[in-house]
């Protein structure tokens, strides 16, 4: 392959074009969305699957009642990075969210990298979580007396309810955000009212025994000796990972998932009425609601249950059954039914929105960002991701891709946070409503906790991440590199580093 110099590969998109290419009229998206819209939003994709089934579990298996510890770790790693985001969205509010930030500040190639993991956060993520809702629809089913139907699509060859789900849900968010939006208000309100309702009616039944110990000694992972399914650093290190300190951080990079999220925030900035002010204030507020919320009902579970003692499929519900309340058992997954359903349909959003702005580069053909003018969205790239979900979360088995979610994210928060400083040396010019205190310091330590994070998963995520990048790469250097709009110069604006 002969391609230009090498330098090209960290050729940038200036952030004046990334604005004034966000009012070429036929790839504009409507702004209307106001600051409670995108705290709405931010929340009704962070609370997910992770707090209903992944609490339980690392409690169970890795951590003790000090999974509480695991979520403020987590919590301080997304506050890191989201005061970042915060930072790029006050300053380049345009769709794409870090693609868009890091392609003005890292170069093309960085950008790409950012991009394409950010797909892998969002359309795996919606997947993973589709998944998580039908099991959670299954067990309500069975609940209210209805049994699904075997032999008509449950589980092992094809999941019909997660296909579905995310059929309904693609048609939705096509037929305009705003409104998708309106339907997201009303069921993450139940979503909130779910977890609070766990959290003060579980205070009654907390037993401080449970607690003891609240760390507990640390230990050998059982099956510990097969390297695929053993966290890379414990290879490196040989260091236990099952309860104590080391316990505490491997549990940290699981239940991290709990709070992807608040990222999608940064994604929807075309569509917001006011996005310098707003985008930080959704960013931000959604992460510290959830993370008040996320740290209680740790407590509340490990108080009511001995964590060895946990049911890790369904832990929120079953502690409640434990105590003989399985109407409350049948709210909560109701609720939860409710509340995946809005994180499969936010996750679809960010995805598309991304693939927008990678598209209208042409990094990825540019004739799927057309904006289709009667619903004000991008019809083409709605259905082609709305599809690729729907057969992820349909084929896949359940249970085994949560991690290459979190590593993917953990990746592009790594990357975002390196870009705060140089884009504040590059460009100190640029007017900045919302600024990281301690910079560089603050995002050097966030970059730092990300790669420590991703470090603690296993090597069998690594080697799947590493698969995925490959598959990057090549459609990068097959496609994206020549057509690029910057590489072109048809982005005028676009320099060389
Ligand atoms: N944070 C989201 C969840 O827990 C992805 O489902």
């Amino acid at each position: 392959m002969v391609y230009g110099s090498l330098m090209d590969l960290f050729r940038t998109k200036s952030i004046e074009q990334s604005l004034s290419d966000t009012e070429e009229p036929e790839f504009k998206l409507k702004r209307t969305l106001t600051a409670l819209d995108l705290t709405v939003f931010g929340v009704g994709v962070i609370i997910g699957a992770g707090i209903f089934t992944l609490t339980g579990a690392v409690a169970q298996a890795n951590a003790g009642p000090g999974v509480v510890f695991s979520f403020v770790l987590a919590a301080v790693c997304c506050g890191l990075a989201a005061l970042c985001y915060a930072e790029f969205a006050s300053t380049v509010p345009v769709s794409g969210s870090a693609y868009t930030f890091s392609y003005a500040t890292l170069g093309e190639l960085i950008a790409w990298i950012i991009g394409w993991d950010l797909l892998l956060e969002m359309m795996l993520g919606a997947s993973v979580v589709a998944q998580g809702w039908a099991s959670y629809f299954e067990t309500f089913l069975d609940q209210i007396g209805i049994t699904w139907p075997s032999g008509i699509g449950y589980g092992d060859t094809f999941n019909l309810p997660a296909f579905l789900l995310v059929v309904i849900l693609t048609a939705l968010v096509a037929y305009g955000i705003k409104e998708s939006l309106r339907v997201n208000l009303v069921l993450v309100g139940l979503k909130v009212f779910i977890v609070l309702f766990v959290i003060i009616a579980g205070i009654q039944f907390i037993d401080t025994d449970n607690y003891k110990p609240f760390v507990p000694p640390a230990e050998s992972v059982e099956g510990g000796g097969e390297t695929l399914h053993t966290p890379l650093l414990q290879l490196i290190t040989g260091s236990p990972q099952a309860y104590g300190v080391m316990g505490i951080i491997f549990a940290a990079s699981l239940v991290f998932f709990a709070y992807i999220g608040f990222d999608v925030v940064a994604t929807t900035a075309e569509e917001a009425a006011n996005p310098q002010k707003d985008l930080p204030r959704g960013i931000i507020g959604s992460l510290v609601i959830c993370t008040i919320l996320y740290v209680a009902v740790a407590l509340v579970i490990t108080g009511m249950v001995k964590y060895s003692e946990i049911d890790p499929a369904a832990a929120l519900a079953n502690a409640f059954v434990a105590q003989g309340r399985d109407g409350y058992a049948t709210l909560i997954s109701a609720g939860a039914v409710a509340g995946l359903t809005t994180v499969v349909m936010t996750l679809i959003i960010g995805a598309i929105r991304v693939t927008f702005a990678m598209c209208r580069d042409n990094l990825l053909p540019r004739s799927f960002a057309h904006v289709t003018p009667s619903t004000g969205t991008p019809l083409r790239i709605t259905i082609a991701i709305g599809v690729l979900v729907a057969l992820v979360a349909s084929l896949t088995p359940i249970g085994k891709l949560e991690e290459m979610v979190n590593i993917g994210t953990l990746t592009a928060f790594a990357l975002v946070s390196l870009a705060v400083p140089i884009l504040r040396k590059r460009r100190p010019d640029l007017k900045r409503s919302f600024q990281v205190p301690f910079s560089p310091v603050l995002p050097w330590l966030s970059a730092a906790i990300c790669v420590f994070l991703m470090l603690n998963l296993t090597v069998e995520t690594w080697l799947r991440f590493l698969v995925w990048m490959a598959l990057g790469f090549a459609i990068y250097f097959f496609y994206g590199y020549k057509n690029s709009r910057v590489g072109r110069g048809v982005a005028e604006a676009g320099q060389r580093v």
